[in-house]
């Protein structure tokens, strides 16, 4: 087991992270209310934030989307303690550029600072900017050759590349990262290359929510691959529905599939416009759930001894950080973190 689980929440992107229907919790996806939810996280205790990427929002372009880079700068600025993880899809920057503003962000936020490589499912948000939406399989060549040049850049060393996409020459850039080697990198995708580019490039590999079982079979097909440096560390993303009694619990989550019942012709558009190659869609499509990136596939939903009870398993499984969903959010993320938290804890002195 891993030292110390860390905490985390996804920063509300989107307005909120499952049904748009929910009367207690109105989509609003701006930077007023990001800002005070992860004010409020890092008060709270919370370890870590993720903020998604995404230029046009996915469930329709007519909702609002939070920019994941500029608030990440804006978050760095107001916060002391909590680490900003911000999503990135190689296609939508150079990874020079890409590389400035990450260490940037390392030097506003003072050495807090990761990003999450996600090589794109949405198809419309890179074709109708004329981007292109290579296959799937060349979008992850395109991202490898793409992290090598940034991971460097963000290492501060003299960068020279030159690859099927990218040509860099004796590139340096000014500050580096003070506190530490580089900001942290992480990788989110479950294909194949997804796995072997976590395992060559990444420091930590993010898991969409699934059962255990799954989740360790996971991890013991990545631990194998090839790898030099420290070894890998395992984020996992969940929805958790936790009350006093697992009953109460269960009351809730069969409320959320009423909910979503509301909410699937938005679903069904969102899946229509995925590569139909995102290995992710396929795991979703095997474990209905509620949230986002598997969700409740997780399992934690129950009673608040038997969620940190399951954050114990996935802990002892190798898991070192939870990125975790609510709905409502901002008063949930609160009752977690009172009566989940301090439970697991106890059990993992
Ligand atoms: C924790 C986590 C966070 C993710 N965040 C984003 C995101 O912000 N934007 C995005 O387009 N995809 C995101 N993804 C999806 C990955 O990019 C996705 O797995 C990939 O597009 C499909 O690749 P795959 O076939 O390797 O799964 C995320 C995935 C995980 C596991």
């Amino acid at each position: 087991m891993s030292a110390q689980l860390r905490f985390g929440v996804w920063a509300l992107v989107y307005g909120n992270w499952a049904s748009f229907h929910h009367p207690e919790d109105p989509v609003d996806a701006s930077w007023e209310r990001n800002k005070r939810q992860i004010l409020e996280a890092e008060q709270l205790g919370y370890d870590t934030t993720l903020i998604a990427q995404h230029v046009v929002n996915p469930f329709g372009e007519e909702h609002d989307q939070l920019d994941a880079w500029t608030a990440a700068a804006g978050l760095a600025a107001l916060t002391e303690r909590i680490e900003i993880i911000a999503a990135i899809k190689p296609y939508l920057y150079h990874p020079v550029v890409l590389a400035k503003q990450a260490l940037q962000i390392e030097e506003i936020s003072g050495g807090r600072f990761g990003i999450n490589l996600v090589n794109a499912w949405f198809k419309p948000e890179l074709e109708r900017a004329g981007i292109g939406f290579a296959e799937h399989d060349a979008r992850y060549a395109y991202g490898t050759e793409w992290l090598t040049v940034v991971r460097g850049l963000l290492s501060g060393e003299r960068t020279t590349f030159h690859g099927e996409h990218f040509h860099v020459d004796d590139y340096l850039l000014k500050p580096a990262s003070r506190t530490r080697e580089r900001p942290a990198v992480y990788l989110g995708g479950e294909s194949d290359p997804a796995r072997a580019l976590a395992a060559e490039q990444a420091d930590t590999w993010f898991i969409n929510g699934q059962p255990q079982q799954d989740v360790h079979a996971l991890i013991k097909d990545v631990a194998g691959r090839p790898r030099t440096g420290d070894p890998l560390r395992y984020a996992l993303s969940a929805f958790v529905i936790a009350r006093e009694t697992e009953a109460e619990a269960r009351e809730v989550l069969a409320y959320q599939w009423e909910l979503a019942e509301k909410g699937q012709a938005t679903w069904d558009g969102l899946v229509a416009k995925a590569d139909p190659k995102a290995v992710m869609f396929q795991t979703f499509a095997k474990h209905p759930h509620i949230g986002t990136n598997g969700g409740t596939a997780a399992g934690l939903v129950g009673s608040y001894d038997q969620v940190a009870q399951r954050i114990l398993e996935f802990h002892e499984l190798g898991i070192s950080t939870l990125m975790l969903q609510f709905q409502p959010f901002e008063s949930e993320q609160r009752r977690f973190a009172h009566e989940v938290i301090p439970r697991f804890r106890a059990l993992s002195p």
